[in-house]
Order: structure tokens, then C-alpha cells, then sequence
């Protein structure tokens, strides 16, 4: 079993060791777009673009799966791919709102690149936080605890009102850690779904 996953960048990375842990005897296959990165600020034709190229490559390589390890391209593109290849399975990571909402009585703090937060829209108790250059200055700082600190705490001082943050763009999982609050995230759920259609054994 051969499990392809792509982002722009080093974002989907929190999501192929989520689905590592659950699917440890899988092979993994993960690609990042350098090259069409930042797909958060490009328009939806632009991502579907970088995104059926992207699930191209990971096919002709032998995936028997794809993961859009990316809210960004899971938003704007995964309808049309999943419309252009309904036998292949293709798995979107989607921001973990839904589970914040149960567990938290007070608002929640989605942050999100602008493709994603155009294509939705949320109750009240979720603030959109709509982040221009956050993925690529997570990109920049990936590697370093102590960026990341610093980038985790400049980003949350321009918010208040929230108990808890949902990260909705898969770079944004790499500063959790450094989050001084709960932090929900979707790649444990992607990672559910894929042991659930190949089987925890795999
Ligand atoms: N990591 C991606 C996401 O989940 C893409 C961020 C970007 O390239 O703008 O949205």
C-alpha cells in the first residue's frame, strides 16, 4: 500500500505523521509544491491546476491513494478532482471546526489562508482569522523552535476573544506547540478516514 501526499510545502508534513502513526506499515509518498507556493493567495483555476498536477505525479508513482495534506487545495480543488477520478481515492484535510465547537463553549479562532476562508462560511462563535503570509513564514522558519515560537506568538497577539485556535492551512499545525491555548487540528482526522477505508493494519 502506497500513500502519495502533497502540499505547497512543509504543511503536510504534520499530516503524513498523523497518518503514520495509525498507518505505520504503509509506505508513504509525499510531495511538496515549491514551485506554486503560496497557493493560499492564488485564485481557485491557479490551485485546482497545481493540485491535479500534483495527484498526477503521486498516481503515475503507484499511489493507491492521495492525500491533499493541504486545506488550501482540499477547499478549492478536491470536488473537481474527486468529480475528474471517482475511482481513485482522494482524502482532503478540513479544518477540525466542527470538534472545536463541541468541546469549547466559548468563540474559536480559525486562522486561514484567504482561498480557504472564501469557501465557507461559519456560525458566530468562530472568529476567521484570514492570514496573508503566515504559510510562507512558517515555511521560512520550519526547523527553528525558536521562529516558530516567535511567529506563533506574533500571530495570536493580533487576535482576542478565544479560547481555543483551529488551524485550517496544515503549516499552521507546526506552531501548536508553541500555542499558549487548545489547539484542534484536521490531520488526525484524515488519518481516521484512511485507516478506515484501507484498514489500521496496513
Ligand atoms: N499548507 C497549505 C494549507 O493547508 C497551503 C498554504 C499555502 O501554500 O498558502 O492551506
Amino acid at each position: 500500500m502506497r500513500i502519495g501526499l502533497f502540499d505547497s510545502g512543509v504543511g503536510g508534513l504534520t499530516v503524513m505523521a498523523a497518518c503514520k502513526r495509525l498507518m505505520p506499515r504503509a509506505s508513504y509518498l509525499y510531495m511538496d509544491d515549491a514551485p506554486d507556493a503560496p497557493f493560499g493567495e492564488k485564485s481557485d483555476g491557479e490551485i485546482v491546476d497545481a493540485a491535479r498536477r500534483c495527484l498526477h505525479a503521486l498516481m503515475n508513482a503507484g499511489c493507491d491513494a492521495v492525500v491533499i495534506a493541504c486545506n488550501t487545495a482540499t477547499a478549492a480543488a478536491a470536488d473537481v478532482l474527486r468529480v475528474e477520478y471517482p475511482d481513485f481515492p482522494i482524502l482532503g484535510l478540513e479544518p477540525a471546526v466542527a470538534p472545536a465547537l463541541r468541546a469549547e463553549r466559548g468563540k474559536i479562532l480559525l486562522l486561514a489562508t484567504p482561498a480557504t476562508a472564501r469557501h465557507k462560511s461559519y456560525p458566530p462563535r468562530v472568529i476567521v482569522g484570514v492570514e496573508h503570509t503566515l504559510a510562507s513564514d512558517v515555511e521560512r522558519a520550519y526547523g527553528c523552535p525558536s521562529a516558530l515560537h516567535a511567529l506563533a506568538r506574533r500571530t495570536l497577539s493580533g487576535y482576542s476573544g478565544y479560547s481555543a485556535v483551529v488551524t485550517g492551512c496544515s503549516h499552521y499545525a507546526h506552531l501548536a506547540p508553541y500555542m499558549p491555548c487548545r489547539v484542534y487540528d484536521g490531520a488526525d482526522g484524515v488519518a481516521r478516514r484512511l485507516a478506515s477505508i484501507f484498514g489500521e493494519s496496513v
